[in-house]
């Protein structure tokens, strides 16, 4: 049982009212609010400390580095990653994703024929990168459908890896859609058996379960600060040391580099290779300190809470006429709906008029809707602060913006 009455003293930002209601935040899977403690250690750092890192020998530069690379140690742990080294701050997920896609694309690792293999649950910054690397390449994109529940179709995976041409998987572990959760230790397994690197999208999943990724076993994840109760533009590539050796850089400039000279530059090694020019300091340090905060409460307490609620939103929801759930009845994080005769944009509208934010559309997820034959849903998604008295307030808002529509 969290200890809700206190952690919701944290978040300043949810006692407030909107149109006269109090504010009932449910589009988490958009983005997390950040807990005092975060926004403590971004002020304290600006008031402080601020000077760049690695660079200077100065006080305030030396105090700088040491919290930058505190905060590296901090991620390496809570990954479960084999060393620090393996930990390269990026501006988020989409910047992850499109470091690996860009750096691969230039290995030589891929050739024309060969295949990339998505899913059907994928956000566009999980299929757009890859979209570009098989232009780049002559790579194919291969994509694993799924089934009327928003599960992946497992037989259709293991048809596709047989191809023996699949040189990449990235999937995502949690869908932002749907909330289906991914098999992603054995769908790992199954890839590297057929010779693929494999990529895990973890934008949702970090702020749900516990990420250990010797466990996994795959060779990137990546994940965004934001939707771990930190400040938004910082985010985490973990790479497989070795992976992140062999690769060439994605941007160069300062930092990455070991030497240059107007003919030829020799680079730094991992992780500072792929950290080129100033990163966002604040937002690595803001981003220990969530990991701190979120480690204090327990993210196995933090997921159990978090089920209760979804399940109950589905139950209390389930009642209403033409009501259609998307994704497995074990979701996590998010969930997706559609009432017929009521139109998603319209039903998130009148309930933000009532107080409750939801996230309405296509959640960056077009394919994913066309497959549905849809637009969009409503999408109600849960963090560690909601409580049974959101749940009821989501039940009561939606019923009523139904009769409205109606
Ligand atoms: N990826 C974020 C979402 O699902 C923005 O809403």
């Amino acid at each position: 049982m969290l200890d809700l009455e206190t952690i919701l003293q944290d978040f300043l930002i949810l006692d407030q009212s909107v149109n006269g209601r109090r504010l009932v935040y449910l589009d988490n899977a958009a983005t997390t609010q950040k807990p005092l403690a975060v926004m403590l250690t971004s002020r304290h750092y600006y008031e402080a400390v601020n000077a760049n890192i690695h660079r200077g020998t100065h006080k305030l530069a030396r105090t700088a580095t040491e919290a930058f690379e505190k905060a590296r140690q901090t991620v390496a742990t809570h990954l479960n990653a084999a060393s620090a080294d393996e930990v390269v701050f990026t501006s988020g997920t989409t910047a992850g994703i499109n470091l690996v896609s860009s750096s691969l694309a230039r290995s030589g690792r891929i050739s024309p024929g060969d295949e990339v293999l998505i899913s059907a649950l994928e956000h566009h910054s999980n299929i757009v990168p890859w979209q570009m690397l098989c232009q780049q390449t002559g790579a194919n994109l291969k994509i694993i459908p799924c089934h009327e529940d928003g599960t992946l179709d497992r037989e259709a995976f293991r048809g596709l890896l047989a191809s023996g041409r699949v040189k990449i998987l990235a999937l995502t572990w949690i869908s932002n859609a749907f909330g289906t959760v991914n098999p992603v230790v054995e769908m790992t397994h199954a890839a590297h058996h057929a010779g693929a690197l494999v990529l895990i999208d973890a934008a949702q999943a970090i702020a749900h379960l516990p990420t250990d990724v010797q466990a996994i076993g795959a060779d990137f994840l990546v994940f965004s600060g934001h939707k771990l109760y930190s400040t938004t533009g910082s985010g985490v590539l973990w790479g497989r040391e070795s992976l992140l050796q062999e690769l060439p850089p994605w941007q160069g400039g300062g930092e990455m580099i070991s030497e240059v000279t107007f003919e030829k530059t020799t680079y730094n090694d991992p992780p500072f290779k792929f950290e080129a020019g100033t990163p966002n300091i604040e937002g690595a340090i803001a981003l220990g300190a969530a990991i701190d905060y979120v480690n204090d409460i327990g993210l196995p307490a933090i997921h159990e809470h978090e089920m209760t609620l979804i399940r109950r939103a589905a139950e209390v929801l389930g009642d209403i006429p033409g009501i259609r759930f998307y994704g497995p009845a074990d979701r996590s994080g998010s969930l997706s709906f559609n009432i017929e005769g009521a139109h998603h944009f319209d039903l998130g509208t009148l309930m933000d008029q009532m107080g409750v934010a939801v996230r309405t559309g296509h959640h960056c997820c077009q394919p994913l809707m066309s497959r549905f034959g849809i637009t969009g849903t409503v999408r109600a998604s849960f963090a560690l602060y909601n409580t049974q008295a959101d749940v009821d307030a989501l039940a009561d808002v939606t019923r009523k913006a139904v009769d409205m529509l109606r």
